[in-house]
């Protein structure tokens, strides 16, 4: 028998396919689409202590291969989230990973202490966030400031804590390696690249904040090179993600080293492709005689 199962901090996951936040909302809109239970998890969009409305303007911009956003952690707020989203996205029989941002120190305590005590299984800490202590730099940038969010947060909570990475990092193995010494229990990669569109028309930037968020099949050979990299650097479970858009893509990633993947902007592309890639990979392992996702776990890094 062929097994996709996964563990993750102790959290069993039917497959290693999550569906990356931001890209899927809490997973209901799909369910009419498609038997969402089949996916291994759902991490929410991204939230915030207060609700946010988003950035002004253009928020989403296809490039070749990708796309660039720029959606300003648009999200109801953890409370809303806990009491009306968290129900329904159980009812959806998946794991729930809580993906959650902050611009101060004190928003992420106070999203992470209320996200403690709510029925979620993993708390997925996105540190790209700007830090307004710190000059409006992201927490993600500096591993000394991702160390200290990461360690403050870990106070708070006892759930499994998974810390997402930015592939904007001044070095990316030097944060993953503070961000586990702080005490996350896994980490996520990659979020987004910092990128940019001119509107040749218009003679301007096409994002109002000029700069945004590139992802999609073109980031995917650097977002694996970092998963390589970082799963190699760190002894907790890494879970890759930057371009997945067929079963080959995941298989890489897990040869990197990943334990899970996630996939976002291919979501955009086909609703149900995390189904192709469950059943593309199983179809891998059964051709190549492989019973467990163990056996090829890092298998490239010889
Ligand atoms: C429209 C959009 C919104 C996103 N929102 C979030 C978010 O709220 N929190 C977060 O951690 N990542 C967010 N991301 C990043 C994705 O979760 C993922 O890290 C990134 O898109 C790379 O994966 P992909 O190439 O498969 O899309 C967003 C991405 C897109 C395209």
């Amino acid at each position: 028998m062929t097994s996709l199962k996964v563990n993750i901090n102790g959290v069993d996951f039917k497959n290693p396919v999550i569906a990356a936040s931001g890209t899927f909302g809490f997973g209901e809109e799909y369910s009419e689409y498609f038997d969402v239970s089949r996916i291994g998890g759902i991490s929410s969009k991204g939230l915030t202590i207060n609700p946010k409305a988003g950035n002004e303007g253009r928020r989403l911009h296809e490039v070749t291969g990708g796309l660039i956003n720029s959606i300003g952690l648009q999200n109801p707020g953890i409370d809303e989230f806990i009491e009306l989203e968290i129900p329904k996205m159980r009812s959806l029989n998946t794991v729930i990973l809580a993906n959650m941002g902050g611009g101060t120190m004190d928003d992420y305590l106070a999203g992470a202490s209320k996200l403690d005590k709510a029925d979620v299984d993993i708390i997925e800490l996105n540190i790209s966030c700007p830090n307004v202590k710190s000059g409006g730099m992201a927490f993600g940038i500096k591993s000394c400031v991702a160390h200290e969010v990461v360690s403050e947060v870990r106070k708070v909570t006892k759930k499994p804590l998974m810390v997402k990475l930015s592939p904007n990092a001044e070095d990316i193995v030097e944060m993953a390696v503070k961000c586990r010494e702080a005490g996350a229990d896994s980490l996520s990669l990659v979020n987004t690249f910092k990128a940019m569109a001119i509107d040749i028309n218009k003679r301007k930037p096409v994002f109002r904040n000029i700069f945004a968020g590139l992802s999609g099949a073109c980031i995917k050979p650097m977002a694996l090179r970092m998963t390589y990299e970082v799963a190699g650097a760190v002894d907790i479970p890494v879970i890759g993600m930057g371009g997945i858009m067929n079963a080959e893509d995941a298989i890489e990633f897990i040869m990197a080293g990943a334990t899970a993947v996630q996939v976002g902007s291919a979501n955009f592309v086909k609703p149900d492709i995390m189904l192709d890639i469950i059943d593309g990979m199983e179809a891998f392992m059964k051709r190549e005689g492989i019973k467990s996702i163990d056996e090829i776990r890092g298998i490239a890094r010889g």
